[in-house]
């Protein structure tokens, strides 16, 4: 039995259902595999055919943990397929999922250029009934404009349903997420669909919310607005730690206690970044202010974020005093652990304010290092922690991966210039660092 399944459930399920996945960027590739581990029959479709012809030999063009065990796995079992061709992933599927990317418009608004035009591709392709449902993040109303698209471009008289069905991992844990959701979230118009849909997460186990189109689309934006909301909240909080002299994990600990708060996204650090978050949190600004409501919070949460980033760099300034010409050894380059993905990296507005002070820059991350190449030119990639501390002035941890966090201190103090640690995501303990003989500056933590 394959661990990447909840308990109980046997892995050959004989009636699998057949499934179009449009889209194998992240949220495609993870649900196209794992709905194919579920037993079903699935083809993920990408008009990039040089990723696609690299998917069919197994290569994933992201690092998420059991990923590429998944993919090689079910495309040797058959239940997982690679095209590039929309009209045939319709041909033979009852349900089709859109996950494309909506990237943000200058105006923060989501373009959904994408959506529509697989839309109508569905549209001029489908010969019978089929279910369309939306995976991508999208603005609410996206689903009616969907289900417009189509009836405008169908070719043939036949009937369809459109659902909103959005998708809640992170990165780095997408897989374990998505086969232990806390809820899935389905949004359906008609019995048929919401039907459908039950029965191919039935499986799962997990609590479903099943509520109209509409009200599914604004959950997932105001789940991720209000997990944003929290990260500025306890960063907000570690200012004033930092100026009262108390402990912002004393805080969070103190708080998260609290049923209704609880203790996760209460992590204070440089401020939260990847594709999602910042992506999100626009265009629920730009959603909301369409709908007549200026959601002034949600600008607050954007601005709290952004200077949390000045405050680490801050930091530094006031440790070292002269930035220009010192050595800064910068442990973490990825959003977060766990991925090689830098969208919206705190460390990339770091890295490029160092830049600009004139500090030489030696960077060291366990898997982001390959993409920040293509974008970060004179600096210094090292190949482990210890080579990036090597005649530094400062050690700066902007990203938490493990490996961080066990470091040989007597090794690193040997090799840098000057014992001073600035950890942006609180990951060590201050007594024994302090006793070790570094001077450890954290955020929201003067108080130790
Ligand atoms: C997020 C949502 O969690 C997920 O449900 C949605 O589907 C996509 O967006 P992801 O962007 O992969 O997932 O990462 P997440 O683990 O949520 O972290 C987002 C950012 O917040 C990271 O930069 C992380 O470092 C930061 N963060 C998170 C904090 O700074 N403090 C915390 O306590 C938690």
């Amino acid at each position: 039995m394959n661990p990447a399944l909840p308990a109980g459930y046997k892995q050959e399920r004989k009636s699998g259902v057949n499934i179009a996945i449009v889209g194998s960027g992240y949220v495609g590739l993870v649900t196209g595999s794992c709905l194919a581990e579920l037993g079903n029959k699935v083809i993920c479709v990408d008009s990039d055919a040089k990723k696609i012809a690299a998917l069919k030999k197994g290569i994933i063009p992201i690092f998420e943990p059991g990923l590429e065990e998944l993919v090689i796995n079910n495309t040797r079992k058959k239940r997982l397929s690679f095209i590039t061709s929309i009209k045939d992933a319709v041909k033979g599927s009852e349900i089709i999922f859109i996950a494309v990317g909506t990237p943000p418009l200058e105006n923060g608004e989501a373009d959904l250029t994408g959506i529509e035009n697989v839309a109508r591709n569905i549209a001029i392709n489908m010969a019978s009934y089929r279910l369309i449902v939306e995976k991508s993040t999208v603005p609410v109303q996206t689903g009616k404009w969907v289900e417009h698209t189509i009836s405008t471009y169908i070719k043939r008289k036949v009937k369809f349903d459109v659902a909103s069905n959005p998708e809640f991992l992170r990165e780095g844990s997408a897989i374990s997420d998505f086969m232990h959701p806390d809820r899935i979230v389905i949004g359906v118009d008609s019995k048929r669909a919401g039907d459908i849909l039950v029965n191919l997460y039935k499986p799962l186990n997990a609590p479903m919310v099943i509520t109209n189109i509409k009200s599914a689309e604004l959950i997932k934006h105001a789940s991720n607005a209000f997990l944003a909301t929290k990260i500025s909240f306890i960063n907000a909080i570690s200012r004033i730690c930092d100026q009262v002299g108390a402990d912002v994990e004393e805080v969070a600990k103190g708080m998260g206690l609290d049923k209704r708060i609880g203790r996760s996204f209460l992590n204070a650090g440089a401020g939260y970044g990847g594709s999602c978050f910042p992506k999100d949190l626009d265009a629920f600004i730009n959603i909301s202010q369409n709908a007549g409501y200026n959601f002034e919070l949600l600008r607050a949460v954007k601005k709290i974020n952004q200077e949390q980033k000045r405050f680490l760099l801050k930091k530094i300034k006031d440790n070292l005093w002269i930035v220009k010409d010192k050595t800064i050894a910068v442990l973490g380059l990825a959003f977060k652990p766990d991925t090689d993905d830098i969208r919206s990296a705190p460390s990339l507005d770091l890295i490029s304010a160092l830049k600009q002070e004139g500090a030489f820059l030696r960077i060291y991350d366990p898997q982001a290092m390959k993409k920040a190449k293509e974008i970060l030119p004179d600096v210094k990639f090292c190949k482990d922690s210890y080579e990036a501390a090597r005649g530094a002035d400062c050690l700066l941890v902007v990203t938490e991966w493990n490996e961080f966090k066990e470091l040989d201190f007597a090794k690193i103090k040997k090799l840098l210039k000057r014992a001073l640690i600035i950890d942006g995501r609180n990951i060590y303990d201050p007594a024994q660092v302090r006793k070790m003989g570094f001077t450890y500056v954290a955020i929201g933590r003067k108080g130790l």
